[in-house]
């Protein structure tokens, strides 16, 4: 039998069809190729009003989670943080006259050119209540996709602030010996600072501020926190021109190799990581400063 009467035989759909076969094989195979091609987006997002010209190559390290790189959280089946019903609500801010706004901006920028970073406190108390105000502030700052990716550790107690200063002190003694190396120590020298940080003692109050990278829900599904960094260092911000404006000082610090031991001795769970640490109080009387200045203007201003 030749393979035309076996096919006739065993396939006559196929001998009598062929050629509408084939054509509905080759559009599938179109379409298939033309989605390959040309993908679509995310059907929800609304398309721009404006042409958008060519592509671009995207930068992976931009994503508001990259991160996350090894440790993402549930992102397909955690819900939004927030719901997608959240009511909009009228801003009516008070409108200010173009001299008003000027001697305003000029009256601030004059307040913050006034802080400094400042060493050596005072042990006076200051109250509770101007501390969670201050705290309060660093509140109202704006975090990506509103996480509040943050937590301010308020500490008061004389024998964890001991422990704390311990912590610090024999980090900081290894950083400034042999870890960092003779470049970072004289970089750092104008500001006349060694492994010794009393003020973790004499100040009144030390704010941790501790960045989330994530929230657990009650259902225990873990929360990305977008930008999580980022966030807690504009918060951190608001916090310190917080404590200028309340009249007191403060000390940005970074403790080198000690995030680890200062979480564990407040108790602060697995998501949150010690970013700053922040001595609150009164310059000491003897209080002394860097003299340096600042960049005038037209070094940080770049107008296009
Ligand atoms: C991210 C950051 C980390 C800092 N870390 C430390 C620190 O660990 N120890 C310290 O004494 N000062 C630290 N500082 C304070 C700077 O030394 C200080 O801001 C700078 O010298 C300018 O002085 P000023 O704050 O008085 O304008 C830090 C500041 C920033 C913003």
């Amino acid at each position: 039998m030749s393979s035309t009467q076996w096919l006739t035989e065993y396939a006559p759909l196929l001998v009598a069809y062929w050629p509408i076969i084939t054509a509905v094989l080759l559009l599938l195979l179109s379409v298939l190729a033309y989605q390959k091609l040309f993908p679509t987006g995310n059907k929800s997002v609304k398309s721009p009003t404006t042409k958008i010209s060519g592509t671009r190559d995207v930068d992976k390290s931009e994503h508001p989670l990259a991160e996350f790189e090894d440790e993402r959280p549930d992102e397909a089946i955690a819900p939004p943080l927030h719901s997608a019903d959240t009511p909009h609500v009228p801003y009516c801010p008070e409108r200010l006259s173009e001299s008003e706004m000027l001697s305003r901006s000029e009256a601030f920028y004059r307040k913050m050119n006034g802080r400094r970073s400042v060493r050596n406190f005072s042990t006076d108390p200051i109250p509770l209540g101007v501390i969670e105000n201050i705290v309060k502030t660093a509140g109202t700052s704006p975090s990506g996709a509103h996480c509040e990716p943050w937590t301010f550790v308020v500490v008061k107690d004389t024998k964890i602030k001991a422990q704390i200063r311990e912590i610090i002190e024999q980090e900081e003694y290894l950083n400034y010996d042999r870890r960092m190396g003779d470049k970072w120590v004289n970089d750092l020298q104008f500001i006349n600072t060694d492994h010794e940080k009393p003020y973790l003692e004499d100040a009144p109050y030390l704010i941790i501020v501790m960045k989330q990278q994530y929230r657990i829900g009650e259902t225990g599904v873990k929360y990305s926190h977008y930008y999580y960094e980022i966030s807690t260092a504009v918060a951190a911000g608001f916090l310190i021109t917080a404590i200028h404006n309340a009249g007191l000082v403060t000390v940005t610090t970074t403790p080198l190799n000690s995030g680890g031991a200062l979480r564990e001795l407040l108790g602060r769970p697995a998501n949150e990581k010690v970013m700053l640490l922040l001595p609150v109080g009164y310059p000491a009387k003897d209080a002394m400063v860097p003299g340096v200045t600042r960049k005038p203007l037209e070094e940080i201003i770049a107008l296009k």
